[in-house]
């Protein structure tokens, strides 16, 4: 009789123990609204067909998971416990050698739903990798660096080149070539699609498409450096109307006198040219190429600057004309953006410089308030 409530209390205790456990791991999820690290990247909240196949793939696997590994967890608890050395007992578990049902069964099962498992899996990735085709398409070359993403517009209709937002038609779409001249990426916007490796000397393509306007935050998802955390990106999904008129502004070039500006008073005294551009047509007699670094164009639209990583204020790209090395690690290894700050620059020129690029590359300087 003791023993027996002695048992139902060991119970009542290992049970408590484990509702306990089940309201923390529970709690650790959160609403997203209150919690604090939202970083804008779930891929539980798809915002594109592609997302939206994988988790309609990741959701069953995940409820098989749960049933398989609460299954083992719950059985290795329940045999520890019911077979384990009570005290004053004296005596060992009858030895056995192999049971062929048990053993049977526990290489089929897990077979078996491995070979379920792999039927929608499959098809997944088939669908995942079909490239689009039509009118419709919007194409994109993504070129990765060291640290931050440049894109290629190459349409007849759009033919420009920009760095690190990339804006997207919705509900069309796009079909992006990853090329890197470098070391391997990784492009991933986790609620527009899964992670695509960007290898060098081999192009991959990706199809990402958003059904719902917004900003999708993104990085890079393949150790690639010292700034590897550094290499972020957003893309922004517009209605058409919206992505026409940004296609527009991008097309439209700087003033001739803000071209020379930055060409003689700018480039001329600090060498920025050598690595930027002002002008981002792909094709035709003014055509660049690529850059070492990000293309400076409509840099003045962008919501950031250095892979996404600051905001697009007078403040932070003052600190980083005047001292990029150590606003984001880069090492002797990578040809980077110099320390200005050493070469004689003065906090003074580096936020004429920051004003101006903000400031004269931004289609509507006034959306800055730095700018009145
Ligand atoms: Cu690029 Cu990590």
């Amino acid at each position: 009789m003791r023993d027996r409530m002695q048992r139902l209390r060991r119970g009542a205790v290992t049970g408590v123990g484990i509702a306990a456990t089940a309201v923390v791991l529970v709690s650790c999820g959160g609403d997203r609204n209150a919690s604090s690290n939202d970083n804008g990247q779930n891929t539980l909240r798809p915002a594109g067909p592609a997302a939206h196949k994988i988790l309609s793939l990741f959701t069953p696997f995940f409820w098989v998971a749960v049933v398989v590994g609460v299954a083992v967890v719950g059985m290795t608890f329940y045999v520890a416990l019911r077979f384990r050395v009570r005290p004053g007992e004296e005596r060992s578990p009858v030895q056995t050698h192999g049971n062929t049902v048990l053993e049977v069964s526990w290489t089929i099962i897990p077979f078996l739903i491995l070979m379920v498992m792999a039927v929608p899996t499959i098809a997944t990735i088939f669908n995942l990798a079909k490239t689009p085709k039509g009118k419709d398409v919007v194409h994109i070359e993504v070129a990765a660096r060291q640290w931050f993403w440049q894109y290629t517009y190459t349409d007849p209709s759009t033919g420009f080149l920009t760095a690190n937002e990339m804006h997207i038609p919705i509900n069309r779409p796009v079909l992006l070539t990853l090329t890197s001249n470098n070391v391997i990426h990784s492009f991933w916007v986790p609620e527009l699609s899964g992670k695509k490796d960007v290898v060098p000397g081999h192009p991959n393509t990706l199809t990402i498409e958003g059904d719902r306007t917004g900003t999708f935050l993104g990085q890079c998802a393949e150790y690639c450096g010292l700034s590897h955390a550094n290499m972020r990106l957003r893309v922004i999904v517009q209605t058409e109307a919206d992505y026409d008129k940004w296609v527009q502004e991008q097309q439209t070039p700087l003033s001739a006198a803000n071209v020379q500006e930055f060409d003689k008073k700018i480039s001329g005294e600090w060498g920025c040219t050598s690595c930027h551009s002002v002008t981002n047509r792909v094709k035709g007699p003014d055509a660049v190429g690529a850059s070492v670094g990000p293309n400076l164009t409509r840099v003045g639209d962008r919501a950031a600057f250095a892979g996404d990583i600051y905001p697009m204020q007078l403040d932070p790209l003052t600190k980083w004309i005047y001292d990029a090395p150590h606003q984001k690690p880069a090492g002797p290894l990578v040809n980077w953006m110099p320390n200005f700050s050493s070469r004689g620059m003065s906090q003074q020129q580096a936020a004429d410089i920051a004003k101006f690029l903000i400031c004269d590359t931004a289609t509507d300087p006034a959306s800055h308030p730095e700018c009145k």
